[in-house]
């Protein structure tokens, strides 16, 4: 099974005097259980491509194939369906909701939908305690820090099952202790069968992923799996860095 098939697709992005081609046919297959790391220098359409893979925006052309689903063919309004039932961000900048608790703020993309019964809290308090933050569950997010609130991110990604986690520059905003921290999150959630497409400038974290793809003026450049050895001894060296009661 694929979380997602990607053929041929292009973006372009039509401003006043002129055509801005940000992604220009490409391929790709993701099939369940990879982790991809999407890299590229400034411009090269990776944010263009995690926007499309979020159902955030449509392509121009190609197709796009999440699960069964042939994405590229949806109304906006079933593109916006898929998008809060189905996919899972985790942003640099966290976007939690102040005034909420970690726990509410979990539950939100169910509240929206109209789908928050007594099971539903007790799946969020346990995505709470997933991603080790069941002793902050009626903190607010100025309470905790930075790694706690991507960790609360990262479970809200998770309630709705989706078909991956697309994160876009997750630890952009991180120390390099908390950065391995999320990073040793990321392995545990793919060792749990999920899914992860993530962009990021930095070959630190790349090198924690199983695959990278490189892209460059809206084409795929190269398409790599990282050498598992080298991977492990990666998540080795960062491991030192993590306080012992979460390694
Ligand atoms: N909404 C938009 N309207 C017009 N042009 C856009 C828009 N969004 C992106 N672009 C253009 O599309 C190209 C790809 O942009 P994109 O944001 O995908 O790059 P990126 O690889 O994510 O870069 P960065 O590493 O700086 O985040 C760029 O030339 C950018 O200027
Ligand atoms: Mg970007």
């Amino acid at each position: 099974m694929y979380a997602c098939r990607i053929r041929d697709l292009t973006k372009e992005y039509v401003l006043k005097s002129e055509t801005v081609r940000a992604l220009r046919g490409v391929s790709f297959d993701v099939p369940e259980g990879d982790y991809v790391a999407i890299m590229g220098p400034s411009g090269s359409g990776k944010s263009t491509l995690l926007n499309l893979l979020g159902c955030l925006d449509q392509a121009t052309s190609g197709e796009l194939y999440l699960g069964e689903d042939n994405v590229s063919l949806m109304s906006d309004d079933e593109l916006a369906e898929i998008r809060s039932r189905r996919i899972g961000f985790v942003f640099q900048s966290y976007n939690l909701i102040q005034q909420l608790t970690v726990v509410e703020n979990i539950q939100v993309p169910l509240y929206y939908q109209g789908r928050l019964g007594p099971k539903e809290r007790q799946r969020c308090i346990e995505l709470a305690e997933r991603v080790g933050l069941g002793d902050r569950l009626d903190h607010r997010p100025a309470q905790l820090s930075g790694g706690q609130q991507q960790r609360v991110a990262i479970a809200r990604s998770l309630v709705n099952d989706p078909y991956f986690i697309l994160a876009d520059e997750a630890t952009g905003n991180l120390d390099s202790k908390t950065t391995a921290e999320i990073l040793a999150l990321f392995d545990e959630l793919n060792e749990d069968g999920r899914t992860i497409i993530m962009v990021t400038h930095e070959d630190e974290v790349a090198e924690r992923a199983k695959r990278v793809i490189r892209l460059r003026d809206g084409l795929l450049q190269s398409d790599e799996q990282n050498d598992p050895e080298e991977r492990k001894a990666a998540a080795a060296r960062a491991l030192e860095l993590v306080p012992s009661e979460l390694a």
